[in-house]
């Protein structure tokens, strides 16, 4: 018999022929792996610090299930992402709410559910949230208020794709990291700190996503003490919270070992440490959110081909997903790497190009990959899905999204149901004079 791909201890040939293709796949035993990674190598290892999952990168109500099982905190970035948090019952307090243009809905809807943080990304956003909290009547204890954190681009440059630095300066996120009075931060620290209705913890950066190196990581840490030992002498404040953020790489290929959380952490922390020693400041509390690398690898999307052409010497494999369930190719070249699930230890017969189903030129999932001759009805399994692509999937060329199965020792449940056509039109409505 011929083995197949086996992914959380199930065949995935079986799994496409149950749920149907394009699947996602997520082994539930290495998320919980690399969760149990950030408890013993970052939690248990260092004093003051706390660690939240950034949901962007996969949520539904049963990840939110699972981060919540294992201890770990939430990032949300919008009301859909908090909303979907608070339906599967995750605690409020452990979420941390971001977001660079939060609707007055969305601030509104974290005061009210009592999330344990707002991330404020701006001065505008910081006066909308003061007024809206201060239309409830708080006690004088400022430690009984909404609690902020004001995001702060560092202007580090990370070594990633342009479209994946968040933290540079002169972008769209955070407040800039300029010197001296009268600065965005400085006013936006002032202002938080009058503030009668909120209570400023810290501050935030993200450097920017899919990192391999640590020294953007670490650059950023320095020049927040540098930041908070200004603000303590400027406004007396003392910093008692400072985000990290995530932006720990995954390498594309499942060959490459994974990159351990402490080659970033323990860099971070001991420079946090002897800096502020250093400055003769109190080190603060230190929150980290890793999205991709926690949920990343666990991840596989199987696919169906449904052809197979030789053009210029070139092999398409066509399969009947695309950019439409991972746009991360066509978005910014993320690269990819499969196999044939149904026959993985055929030898290779060239190397081929995956294209997506989608009209767009643009829409081709991995450029040069290395397969056995494919053929129409094979299955193909592209790894490393877990992270930005079913949460960003889109329903281009009416494509319905695909289901999602979380798979764990040989048990196989869905997460989410593959959206039927009549799902996609449930929106769609035809005005009255439309109709004859
Ligand atoms: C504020 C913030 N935190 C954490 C993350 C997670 O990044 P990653 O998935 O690269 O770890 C992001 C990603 O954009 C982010 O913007």
């Amino acid at each position: 018999m011929v083995a197949h791909l086996q992914w959380g201890g199930m065949d995935c040939v079986e799994l496409a022929h149950i749920w149907e293709t394009p699947l996602y796949v997520l082994d539930e035993g290495i998320i919980r792996s690399r969760c149990a990674e950030i408890r013993s190598d970052f939690l248990g290892r260092w004093a003051k610090t706390w660690a939240c999952y950034a949901s962007k990168a996969f949520l539904t109500t049963g990840m939110a299930c699972i981060v919540d099982q294992e201890g770990l905190g939430l990032d949300v970035v919008s009301g859909g992402e908090l909303y979907t948090a608070i339906r599967a019952g995750f605690p409020p307090y452990r979420i941390k709410m971001h977001g660079s243009a939060k609707s007055e809905r969305e601030l509104r809807l974290a005061l009210a559910s009592g999330v344990g943080s707002i991330i404020v990304d701006g001065l505008m956003e910081l006066e909308l949230l003061d007024a809206l909290a201060g239309e409830v009547r708080r006690p004088p204890d400022r430690r009984e208020r909404p609690r902020i954190v004001l995001r702060v681009a560092p202007g580090v440059d990370p070594h990633t794709h342009s479209f994946l630095i968040t933290g540079q300066t002169g972008g769209k996120f955070g407040l800039p990291l300029e010197d001296g009075e009268g600065s965005l931060l400085s006013e936006a620290v002032r202002f938080a700190l009058s503030s009668k209705s909120i209570t400023l913890g810290g501050f935030h950066f993200h450097v920017g996503s899919q990192i391999f190196e640590n020294h953007a990581h670490v650059e950023a840490v320095r020049r927040m003490v540098v930041c908070m030992e200004r603000m303590q002498k400027t406004f007396g404040f003392k910093t008692r919270e400072l985000n990290f953020g995530g932006g720990f790489g995954v390498p594309a290929s499942p060959d490459k070992p994974h990159v351990p959380l402490r080659f970033f952490t323990d860099a971070m922390m001991g420079v946090l440490t002897e800096e502020c020693e250093a400055r003769n400041l109190e080190r603060p509390y230190v929150t980290i959110e890793p999205g991709r690398w926690l949920v990343s690898d666990a991840g596989i999307t199987l696919y169906t081909v449904e052809t197979v052409k030789r053009l210029d010497g070139v092999t398409y494999v066509g399969v009947d997903g695309g950019m439409a369930d991972n746009p991360r190719p066509s978005l910014y070249g993320a690269e990819y790497c499969a196999i044939v699930a149904n026959r993985p230890d055929d030898p290779p017969a060239g190397k081929v190009v995956i294209a997506g189903r989608c009209c767009e030129t643009g829409d081709i999932l991995i450029r040069d990959v290395e397969l056995p001759a494919v053929t129409r009805g094979d299955i193909l399994a592209v790894f490393n899905t877990g992270a930005y692509n079913f949460s960003m999937a889109s329903n281009y060329n009416r494509l319905p999204r695909p289901a999602v199965v979380l798979v764990r020792d040989g048990w196989a449940d869905l997460l989410v149901a593959r959206q039927t056509w009549d799902d996609m039109l449930s929106g769609d409505s035809i005005p009255e004079r439309l109709l004859r």
